[in-house]
């Protein structure tokens, strides 16, 4: 597929496309923990994989880093974010996060959200190997993605949610269990720090509140609302999100490249 232009086939472009800033599986509650987990502080060089709309950028810049390098693989997403920031040190390069081209063990802090989940198993190693040769010996990598429980999940049931997201949501998601995510990590050599769980209600009103505040919850409604194949597809997404709910659910996990 085509990662020239922004496909609004794929559940999260279609979302972004009807106004919804907040894109990733455990909410803005979720990713300001994950964050505020990281400490990122004037001093800091930091890198984050796929920051699409710049959500989370916004919230990275605030905290005024030494150097901040978005990776994003979607020339659209990453030249639209790339004409809102403006400082020398901040910048976005179109690339895919298992190659950056960034220099290795050159930054101290990596951020990645819903991003690894969309990704095989093979690709999700490569990208967590590569943030792991940018990082400098000690360094933090935060994620935030789509999990699945219980820990000891059937797998006839894993497959059952993966096939079903991946029909609705146009992506291949796999989302994984907590242990799964951690060893990912650990075998990479990151030791693992910090872990975080928050329920996955990407499409619950309370959620979209929460995340987006009044008024433009209204306006994604009205959006979703005047855009009928629209909201089909997303009363689809929402229907699956709901038949799954006792098995999704999302993580933010801190590790740490061993000093
Ligand atoms: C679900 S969106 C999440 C965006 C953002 N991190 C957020 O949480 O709002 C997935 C993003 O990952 C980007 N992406 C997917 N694979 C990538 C890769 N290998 N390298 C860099 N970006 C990637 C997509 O282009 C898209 O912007």
């Amino acid at each position: 597929m085509s990662n020239k232009t922004i496909n609004t086939e794929q559940g999260h472009w279609l979302l972004a496309k009807m106004g919804k800033k907040v894109l990733r599986p455990g909410g803005k509650e979720l990713t300001l923990k994950l964050v505020n987990g990281l400490k990122i502080n004037h001093e800091d060089s930091v890198v984050e994989f796929a920051p699409g709309m710049g959500f989370t950028a916004s919230l990275l810049l605030e905290k005024r880093p030494k150097t901040y390098t978005g990776v994003e693989l979607n020339e659209e997403a990453a030249g639209l974010l790339q004409q809102k920031i403006h400082a020398k040190a901040y910048t976005i390069v179109n690339r895919s996060a298992a190659d950056s081209g960034i220099e290795s063990a050159s930054v101290n802090k990596v951020i990645g959200e819903a991003m690894l989940t969309m990704q095989p198993d093979h690709r999700k190693s490569e990208i967590i190997r590569e943030a792991y040769r940018v990082l400098q010996p000690g360094g933090y990598y935060g994620i935030h993605e789509l999990g699945l429980a219980p820990d000891h999940i059937d797998p006839e049931i894993k497959k059952d949610v993966q096939q079903n997201l991946a029909k609705v949501i146009k992506v291949n998601a796999r989302p994984l269990t907590i242990s799964e995510w951690c060893s990912l990590l650990e075998d990479e050599g990151f030791k693992i720090k910090a872990v975080e769980e928050n329920p996955m209600e990407l499409l619950k009103l309370k959620r979209i509140l929460a995340d987006e505040g009044f008024f433009r919850t209204l306006k994604i409604c009205f959006n979703i609302l005047t855009h009928p194949k629209a909201k089909k597809k997303i009363l689809e997404m929402r229907d699956t999100f709901n038949k799954y709910e006792d098995h999704l659910t999302s993580f933010a996990i801190i590790a740490e490249k061993k000093a």
